[in-house]
């Protein structure tokens, strides 16, 4: 068995969609898996040339494999039957394909009531953090419990262990680092284990695990109700560029300058072996070469040129080096790594 993973190493939104869209068209892998969160999340892809957005349901689907949400996950019910439509709709298959882990919990209409965006959070008011609450809590249900999931169940361990033939999951994790419900800066941070670990509740044992894909943007966004815009035009300037609007809510997402500090901290818990950082096209359009150290209101570096800013950046990743060699990409196409 082998598994590689997509983590986020900011706060969601760096393009995980994207990378995992692109990885999966080398045909390696029999199945995708989500592994954390909910319709929560906004996955944002171009397939075969038309745009689309997913919230829940792996991107396997495109592909014709076995796209599993899984047990690490919370499920929506009717938005999980709403995304299912959306797809066949628009003429992506999703029959014999479309699975959510039985021990995955389900959101009720309850969580959904209770969670209202509470202003000291800005959640995205999907019932997400109520659903882990309860589960956690052992009130929750479980997706096998819910007689309309039947024909969609299946057993990860049984998936994925018990079986002659070879397995190769992409496992595809929702949100970021800064999110994440142990490592995040709390309380501002989602409910679920948005780090590589988290791929690995999902019956993954460790030792399937072949690469880590740690994806994060030029510059840092972020959505929810702490003050993180940056002072100044460059920050509007990159949130119109790079038409940064949540995917699931709409609101804007605030910028910022990318905090290396935060993003080495990323690569070395998760254990990423290859970084992909996104949108070098927009911040070449904004011609700013600024990194942060640390936190909203760090200090600037200021790298001048483009060449600079990448060669610091590798540096900085791969320092001190006491591993293997963390591969760093700069990608600056929407549709392409
Ligand atoms: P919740 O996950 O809806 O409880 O929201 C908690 C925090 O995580 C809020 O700041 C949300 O804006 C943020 N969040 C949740 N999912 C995403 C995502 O997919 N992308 C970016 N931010 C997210
Ligand atoms: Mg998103």
């Amino acid at each position: 068995m082998i598994a590689d993973i997509i983590v986020g190493l900011s706060f969601g939104d760096e393009g995980k969609g994207k990378v995992t869209h692109h990885l999966l068209k080398s045909g390696d892998y029999t199945h995708c898996l989500r592994y954390n969160g909910s319709n929560n999340a906004g996955h944002t892809i171009y397939h075969k040339g038309e745009k689309f957005v997913l919230h829940a349901i792996p991107m396997g689907v495109f592909f014709g494999i076995k796209s599993i949400i899984g047990s690490g996950c919370v499920v929506n019910v009717q938005h999980f039957f709403d995304e299912i439509r959306m797809l066949e709709d628009a003429g992506v298959t999703t029959e014999g394909l479309v699975y959510v882990a039985k021990n995955a919990h389900v959101i009720t209409d309850g969580h959904l009531s209770e969670d209202t965006g509470d202003v000291s959070i800005g959640t995205t008011k999907r019932g997400n953090g109520p659903a882990y609450r309860d589960k956690y809590a052992r009130l929750g249900q479980r997706a096998d419990k819910i007689s309309e999931l039947a024909p969609y169940l299946i057993d990860t361990y049984e998936e994925f262990h018990m079986v002659e033939r070879d397995v190769s999951v992409l496992c595809e994790g929702a949100q970021g680092f800064g999110l994440d419900i142990d490592w995040g800066d709390y309380p501002y941070v989602t409910s679920s284990h948005c780090t590589a670990a988290g791929a690995l509740l999902n019956g993954i044992p460790p030792r399937a695990v072949r690469r880590v894909y740690g994806i994060a943007k030029a510059y840092d966004t972020y959505v929810g109700a702490k003050d993180f815009h940056g002072e100044g035009r460059a920050f509007d300037l990159l949130q119109q560029l790079g038409d940064e609007f949540g995917a699931t809510t709409g609101r804007p997402r605030q910028c910022n300058w990318l905090d290396i500090k935060g993003l080495k901290k990323a690569v070395d818990v998760n254990g990423v072996t290859d970084v992909i950082i996104n949108k070098v096209d927009v911040i070449r359009q904004a011609s700013t070469w600024n990194l942060r150290m640390g936190p909203e209101r760090s200090i600037m570096v200021q790298l001048g040129s483009e060449a600079n800013w990448k060669r610091y950046i590798k540096r900085y990743i791969n320092n001190p080096r006491n591993t293997e060699r963390v591969n760093i990409v700069f990608s600056e196409s929407p549709e392409r790594i």
